[in-house]
């Protein structure tokens, strides 16, 4: 290759391609987003739930056959390479992009990624986990300096990442906008060259998010193989001068080149070698994307047993600026235009049709009505990448909730939203609440099968909600105190001088955090409601070969109709030389029993999952000593314990 081509080869073009090198024979590669379906002019997909609705269904299953369906649809649309998934920790409810993400734990976000990703890539696409690294806010996210201590990182901001390469085999792996520790990430060798392609040996490619690479030589310096969308600061004349004037290595400018051609050619030989039959939007994702909505919609309180509600009622009031049209989605580059997506009110209406239903405009509407749904929430103006949102659902909303609990005790909120809101201040007076997340072209459906006691709710929070947001771990370490979540847009953050946004929690995130404070969380991490009841009991756990553990325990069915438990293992240090959270996620089964049913659940745990990582070893430690086992229904609805000595 002539010097020309290789330079040329270091960005993209056209806004979703690499370049090739057409004289050999290295062709172009296309791409497009994102996580939750195929974002593509004129080409019609399947709009799934928001990721972190599947985060929400703790189902590895579900998770497989929704990165096959989005495979597929990719894979029949001729994109080569899937600029997703989002897998960046759910640090506050105020995140942007949240709904794009797995929630809170690096376990529970790990477990569910790697299927995902392996689906994807078995229809010969390429998958792309990002934003590599320690993107978890979008308020200026192109000046947000994220200061993150290193054990952090590694114990909680990482395994994700590590988990797609390691156990994935994850193709692509794209930088963030924000800076970590001074350096923005797609210029910082540490996170590029130290971490994923020395200590995790990535032999996949490293691309910039777009737009997202400001200074030339600290970019080529850092490992990036790949700036995209174009040349802004890898533009082949400043190349050429900067190599010219000695200040770029020709040696590593061959490194890039090398892998960008062998990355191309395996992603060739690859697609020669899948025989799938690729599928775009088609009845079949469309129920896949339904399944994903059925398994994840939480419902997180349901007082006295009104829901699921009876077939036999007359009149139900559905008001609420999400009753219809419904949200489908969060906005941004994850959004997909969903094809005659369904309302709340219009899948009531169909699961219902003999329910009189009223929209409740006047008070004695909803004093009248049998029962009061409001659909409350967010949308893809005020949830959408390049800004964060209040954890408050808009005040009009909140009054509107007031309303009807005061003219009717049976009312329901259901929440359209890409994470958790502020319910303290409301819940009380209300009957029931269902969160939907963003349900997609049809999750509305499974609202409506929920509501009415077709489907039998199992979906878990995968966070933690607090009372009140200075009651959350990264409370007063968040952005600049006094302003406004609703960012500019993106190119005035250039004029605004970097901030920092210190991790002070370190390692006790999400649920780690309400362990330490001793605050009760409004509703814990790993919680949710079924219309039936589950026991634990026999718990047994014991040292394998490997360092690990295997515990065992049973789950039974206790109650009155079939059900799914998610049943989480939770461990903890009793002793350690380092603060280590009172538990963490290290395993979880979904379980599905017919009434009266007991099943053995049998998970096995790495060594890994005692380990802390020692900063001064630069390695995974484990202590010797006493850990404690948790089994239960959520963090804070722990079951049986064991101990076990390593
Ligand atoms: C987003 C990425 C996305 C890219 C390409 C960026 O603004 O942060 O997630 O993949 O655009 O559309």
């Amino acid at each position: 290759m002539t010097v020309d081509e290789k330079l040329d080869l270091l960005t993209g073009t056209d806004s979703m391609w690499t370049k090739g090198v057409p004289r050999l024979g290295v062709r172009r590669v296309r791409m497009a987003d994102a996580t939750m379906g195929l974002r593509e002019d004129n080409v019609p997909a399947t709009a799934f739930p928001a990721f972190l609705c599947l985060a929400a269904t703790w189902n590895r299953e579900v998770a497989a056959a929704y990165g096959r369906a989005v495979g597929e649809e990719f894979r029949a649309a001729g994109i080569d390479v899937l600029l997703g998934p989002g897998v960046n920790l759910y640090r506050t409810h105020h995140g942007g992009r949240n709904f794009e993400y797995l929630g809170e734990d690096p376990c529970l976000a790990a477990e569910l990624v790697v299927p995902y990703i392996q689906a994807v890539q078995e229809q010969g696409v390429a998958a792309t986990v990002k934003h590599f690294a320690a993107n978890n806010s979008d308020w200026h996210r192109s000046v947000s300096n994220s200061v993150i201590d290193e054990r952090t990182l590694r114990e909680r901001y990482f395994p994700v990442f590590e988990a797609a390469i390691w156990r994935a085999g994850v193709r692509c792996v794209m930088t963030s906008y924000n800076l970590l520790n001074g350096e923005y990430t797609a210029e910082n060798r540490w996170l590029l060259t130290d971490v994923l392609l020395g200590d995790w040996q990535f032999t996949g490619l490293v691309m910039s998010d777009w737009a997202g690479t400001w200074d030339t030589e600290k970019a080529f310096q850092s490992g990036l193989h790949l700036e995209m969308p174009g040349g802004k600061v890898w533009a082949a004349e400043r190349l050429r001068t900067l190599l010219a004037a000695g200040k770029l290595a020709a040696d590593e400018l061959d490194r890039k080149v090398s892998r960008l051609v062998e990355w191309t050619l395996e992603l060739d030989a690859h697609q020669a070698a899948v025989a799938s039959t690729p599928h775009g939007r088609c009845p079949a994702h469309a129920e896949v994307a339904l399944q994903t909505a059925r398994e994840g919609s939480v419902l997180l309180r349901n007082r006295d047993g009104l829901l699921p509600l009876a077939p036999t009622m007359k009149t139900l009031a559905v008001v609420g600026p999400a009753a219809c049209p419904t949200p489908t989605s969060g906005g941004g580059a994850a959004r997909v235009a969903a094809v005659d997506p369904v309302s709340i009110l219009g899948a009531i209406n169909r699961l219902a049709p003999a329910v009189r239903l009223t929209r409740g405009e006047r008070d004695d509407d909803l004093k009248t009505a049998d029962a009061v749904i409001v659909c409350v929430g967010y949308d893809a103006e005020r949830e959408r990448e390049g800004c964060d949102r209040p954890f408050e659902l808009p005040w009009p909303q909140v009054q509107l909730i007031r309303r009807c609990t005061a003219a009717n005790p049976n009312t329901i909120v259901v929440v359209v939203a890409g994470g958790g809101v502020e319910m303290a201040s409301w819940i009380d007076g209300t009957a029931a609440v269902l969160h939907a997340w963003y349900p997609g072209e049809n999750g509305c459906q499974a609202v409506a099968e929920i509501l009415f006691g077709e489907v039998n709710p199992s979906g878990r929070l995968p966070f933690t909600l607090e009372r009140a947001w200075p009651d959350a771990a990264a409370f007063g370490h968040y952005i600049p105190e006094g302003e406004a979540h609703y960012a500019d847009p993106d190119y005035v953050s250039q004029y605004r001088p970097a901030f920092d946004v210190a991790y002070a929690e370190g390692v006790f995130g999400g649920y780690a955090h309400f362990d330490r404070s001793g605050t009760a969380p409004l509703f814990p991490f790993g919680f949710g409601l079924s219309y039936t009841t589950f026991a634990y009991a026999g718990l047994a756990v014991r040292a394998t070969a490997e360092g690990g553990a295997e515990v065992r325990f049973r789950v039974r069915n206790t109650g009155g109709c079939a059900g799914a438990e998610v049943a989480q293992v939770y461990v903890g240090d009793l002793v350690a030389t380092v603060p280590r959270p009172v538990k963490e996620l290290k395993g979880f089964v979904k379980l599905f029993l017919q009434p009266g049913e007991e099943r053995e659940a049998v998970v096995t745990l790495e060594r890994r999952a005692f380990a802390f990582y020692d900063v001064a070893t630069h390695a995974w430690c484990v202590e010797p000593g006493e850990f404690r086992i948790s089994v239960g229904a959520s963090a804070r609805d722990l079951r049986l314990n064991a101990s076990l000595t390593l």
